[in-house]
């Protein structure tokens, strides 16, 4: 067995460590080899500090330092002085100091790493998820993981302070509709059976309300086998949370001191509380969205109207198929005619028929494609929508159904934003998208899905409505155009339950199929209750202005749900999988 030593950490040394003698572990992060003199910056969980071997105070450490390379595992012992003036380092912590190496234990040698640790930044992401504990080395994947730690632990803690019990639900469940597709697991000795992964402890946490915990949280791992994004995981971490004999009030104080307390312990920043509110109606109006970024204006105005006598013939077939047509108006921007075919295409891409701008000059003088069908005094008319049209002034507008162009109207206000560069990065803007409708229309076919999910409870007089404009009692809460969390106010009642699954179409015996036990439950003194859900992962995302979700995850699966260091999926053995009953119809193609 190597004998080692470790008295301090790298990153600790300071003046006080200054003639003593000690001993540090980590890794090579860089040798300088000059000769009489080799320098070593040696790297651990806490910082860098710079060791020195030379054979005057260490012969033998000095001869095997010689065989030091990237990321060997070192354990040394020395004294710790201070560097000569012209050789201190003010970008590292412990720049003022070296130490004189007495003594060097290798403790593991390593073969040439795949990437440099100093450069990852410009290695494909493909070969650091490979090596991930390798990238995990790295300073920033490492602050990014202990900020994590810190967002848990706070939240932990302010949790029990609050009376909360951290309950555990399970992993294997059962398959219920409930939202986005479930992963299955076989069950060997329910042979033909599945269980399903949890997309939320949805349920569970509503009946251990029913169980009279009151009060209950959990860091709970959510699986979903749904398409990925930069923001979405197959598994994710929410801060699951549900309460008993409470209202949306009571959601919005807990969520603000979770969201104070985690902001303070995990980055030292002082959120203002509360947050604004805002409903679902209004900022889809304006923004095109259910999260919004109110970082910047550019809200949308309706102008159907201004188009009501237009000659343009596809605008009119809009109209009179009940579309409408939603305008942005940029203000002082001179937009070249590449930037403006550039963002017609992305229009395009998002599923739009078309972009229509207009570029302004004054009251009779603008510039467009369709120029020619509009009226005179089409400037004067669009300014009872904006009155700030100036010179300068470029509307952008999008027709279709209200759903479609205002989704596009809202990704093509985040696209302006981000050409005007007019995003104010070190801003937090939180708010609460309140009064959400009870369901989805789909226009084509007439079906109702939840907005939510089904345990959601609508509002009073939802009866009196058609079910399309049934608002729900759920609440979104949004950081900077992320949704952070969502949750509700849940249905207690098993006759109203049954009422919105009816709604949603499921039959009778679907019902009892899928939801008996929730629905038995609430016949069996269920208490009033809701609940919310923070997605862990995309608030440490923000918090540490990552890019992606999967730079605060330790391990993540790439875009097309591979681990790529475990390699999985993998395929399984005919012999194992006949264990289960189950025979593959069609293999993978690579
Ligand atoms: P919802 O589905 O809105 O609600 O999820 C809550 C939050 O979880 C995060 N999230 C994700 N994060 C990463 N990858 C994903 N694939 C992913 N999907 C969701 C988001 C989201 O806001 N049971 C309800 C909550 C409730 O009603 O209490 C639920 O899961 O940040």
């Amino acid at each position: 067995m190597q004998s080692f030593e470790r008295t301090t950490l790298c990153g600790l040394i300071d003046e006080q460590y200054l003639n003593k003698t000690i001993s540090i572990c980590g890794w090579v992060q860089k040798r300088r080899d000059h000769g009489g003199l080799i320098f070593v910056d040696l790297r651990d969980r806490s910082g860098l500090m710079q060791i020195v071997f030379n054979s005057d105070f260490g012969k033998e450490a000095h001869k095997l330092a010689h065989d030091l390379r990237s990321e060997f595992v070192i354990s040394v012992t020395g004294k710790v002085i201070e560097r000569a003036q012209e050789t201190i380092n003010n970008n590292m912590p412990t720049g003022k100091f070296e130490l004189q190496v007495t003594n060097l234990v290798i403790l593991n040698k390593s073969k040439n790493p795949p990437f440099s640790l100093e450069d990852a930044q410009n290695v494909d992401e493909e070969l650091r998820l490979k090596y991930r504990y390798i990238d995990l080395r790295r300073p920033l994947m490492q602050n990014r993981i202990r900020i994590r730690h810190e967002v848990c632990f706070a939240a932990r803690q302010y949790l029990h302070d609050q009376g909360f019990y951290e309950i555990e639900t399970p992993i294997l469940t059962k398959n219920t509709p409930e939202g986005a597709r479930e992963f299955l697991v076989p069950s060997r000795i329910n042979q033909g059976c599945f269980y399903a992964m949890p997309q939320s402890p949805q349920q569970y946490k509503q009946l251990l309300m029913a169980s009279g915990m009151e009060k209950y949280f959990q860091i709970a791992r959510c699986f979903r086998d749904e398409d990925l994004r930069a923001d979405r995981q197959p598994e994710f971490t929410q801060l699951d949370i549900e309460m008993s004999f409470i209202n949306e009030e009571d959601i919005y104080r807990i969520i603000e001191g979770i969201l104070k307390n985690i902001f303070k312990k995990g980055i030292n920043v002082d959120i203002p509380t509360p947050f604004a509110r805002m409903k679902y109606q209004e900022a889809f109006d304006s923004y095109g969205s259910d999260k919004p970024d109110l970082r910047f204006g550019l809200k949308i105005k309706n102008c159907s109207e201004i188009f009501k006598d237009t000659e343009l013939s596809f605008i009119k077939d809009i109209l009179k198929k009940d579309g409408q047509i939603g305008a942005i108006h940029i203000e002082n921007h001179e937009f070249t005619r590449g930037s403006l075919d550039n963002l017609t295409d992305k229009v395009l891409k998002m599923g739009a028929k078309g972009l229509l701008w207009i570029k302004i000059k004054d009251d009779n003088t603008f510039d467009s494609p369709v120029k020619k069908f509009l009226p005179q005094d089409f400037v004067s008319r669009m300014r009872t929508l904006f009155p700030e049209i100036g010179e300068n002034s470029t509307l952008f507008m999008v027709a279709g159904y209200y759903e479609n162009a205002w989704d596009t109207l809202g990704r093509l206000r985040l696209e302006l934003a981000k050409e005007l560069n007019i995003i104010n990065e070190k801003e937090l803007n939180f708010c609460w998208i309140t009064d959400f409708p009870l369901f989805d229309y789909d226009r084509e076919t007439g079906k109702l899905d939840a907005k939510h999910h089904p345990f959601t409870a609508p509002q009073d007089g939802w009866e009196k409505l058609e079910p399309k404009n049934m608002l729900a009692r759920a609440y979104d809460v949004v950081l900077n155009g992320t949704e952070l969390g969502g949750g509700s106010i849940r249905i207690h009642d098993s006759e109203l339950q049954g009422k919105v699954f009816e709604l949603l179409g499921l039959s009778k015996d679907t019902m009892n199929a899928k939801f008996g036990h929730l629905l038995e439950a609430q016949e069996l003194g269920f208490p009033p209750h809701g609940g919310i859900a923070l997605g862990i992962d995309r608030l440490v995302m923000l918090m540490t202005g990552s890019q992606s979700i999967r730079d605060v995850i330790a391990f993540p699966k790439t875009s097309r749900g591979f681990d790529l260091m475990m390699n999985a999926p993998t395929e399984v053995e005919p012999e194992k999988l006949a264990e289960y009953s189950i025979k593959i119809m069609a293999r993978k193609k690579d």
